[in-house]
């Protein structure tokens, strides 16, 4: 070891003794390039351990240096908590709405009427509601169910595709594998409505301006975006050797893994459509949380490049 490498060994910990702390669902596909950044990847300081929770601990909880979530959930902790800010996309997902045609379902319009499984006050719900939008059909055109979501089958009594398969549902949205494990079994009765340009999930990562302008923070943030820009790579070039990974860390199939793979997009950056995306999703929060939109300027602040910009 060279000096200066054994002064660095020395003084880190006192410089810098806490592990990276970062809230984030531990039950989804979207969320698994963070435990593999870690485990192959990460070279922070004091490591980096990821808590049950999601964006909402940032805004409550200040040991969290960052959280993953979808950008439903960015949006609604953003309008009361100006410091949080979205730094990296880790995944983007267009959702699909499954239907049985045995329920004389063959179009989107047809739904109309229906009872439509989906998790309200999420992304889910927004897709939902954004997707039937376009074939002219507003929330009380049809009846919402709640459900849980399945993982693997046999799908319990509740999930979506239990609740299709005995007809208590004619449809349902929601991420993945549930969507793919009902279309499996319906069989040639499935159809699939989806549009990535109506809605597409934006899980991305977040932190806060607190977090990114404590040097030693924010070096272990870099290092951290660092080591998930290499396991987007990976996921998205070499997706053979991470199924079966991806599918022990939430319980799935490494073949339902594989099914789904091509509806997820591991994107790391983003482009100048972001933004009217975001404005358009915030105008229909802010109507269904009764809150106040948040300005264009105030979400071009949100919307920060500056860890890419360092990687
Ligand atoms: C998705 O929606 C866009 C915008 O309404 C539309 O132009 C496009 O045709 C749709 N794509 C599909 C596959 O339906
Ligand atoms: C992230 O990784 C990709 C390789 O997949 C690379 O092309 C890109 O430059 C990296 N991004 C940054 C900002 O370093």
């Amino acid at each position: 070891m060279h000096m200066h490498q054994f002064l660095a060994a020395c003084f880190a910990p006192l410089l810098h003794i806490t592990a990276l702390k970062i809230g984030t669902s531990l039950q989804w596909i979207e969320h698994t390039p963070q435990p593999y950044a870690i485990k192959n990847f990460y070279k922070g300081a004091s490591g980096a351990s990821l808590s049950s929770g999601g964006v909402a601990n940032l805004a409550s909880d200040t040991s969290f240096d960052l959280a993953a979530n979808a950008e439903t959930q960015g949006l609604k902790q953003y309008a009361g908590h100006k410091n949080i800010r979205l730094i990296y996309i880790v995944c983007e997902v267009a959702y699909r709405i499954v239907a049985n045609k045995a329920a004389g379902i063959n179009t989107l319009a047809d739904l109309k009427g229906k009872r439509i499984g989906t998790i309200p006050g999420t992304s889910a719900g927004v897709f939902v509601d954004k997707l039937l939008a376009t074939a002219g059909l507003k929330t009380s055109d049809y009846t919402v169910v709640s459900g849980n979501v399945c993982m693997k089958t046999p799908c319990a009594s509740g999930t979506f595709p239990q609740q299709i398969a005995s007809k208590q549902i004619d449809a349902f949205g929601i991420w993945e594998p549930a969507v793919e494990l009902a279309a499996q079994s319906l069989g040639s009765n499935a159809i699939i409505f989806q549009n990535a340009s109506i809605y597409r999930e934006v899980y991305s990562l977040y932190s806060t301006t607190d977090k990114l302008n404590d040097p030693a923070k924010r070096k272990d943030i870099v290092e951290f975006v660092r080591a998930l820009n290499k396991t987007l790579d990976i996921f998205t070039n070499k997706p053979d050797t991470v199924y079966q990974t991806v599918a022990s860390a939430v319980g799935m199939d490494a073949s339902v893994v594989k099914a789904v793979w091509p509806d997820h997009k591991w994107t790391g950056t983003w482009g100048a459509d972001l933004l009217p995306f975001l404005v358009e999703e915030d105008t229909y929060l802010a109507k269904k949380d009764n809150r106040a939109t948040i300005s264009k300027a105030d979400l071009e602040k949100f919307l920060d490049t500056s860890i890419i910009a360092e990687l």
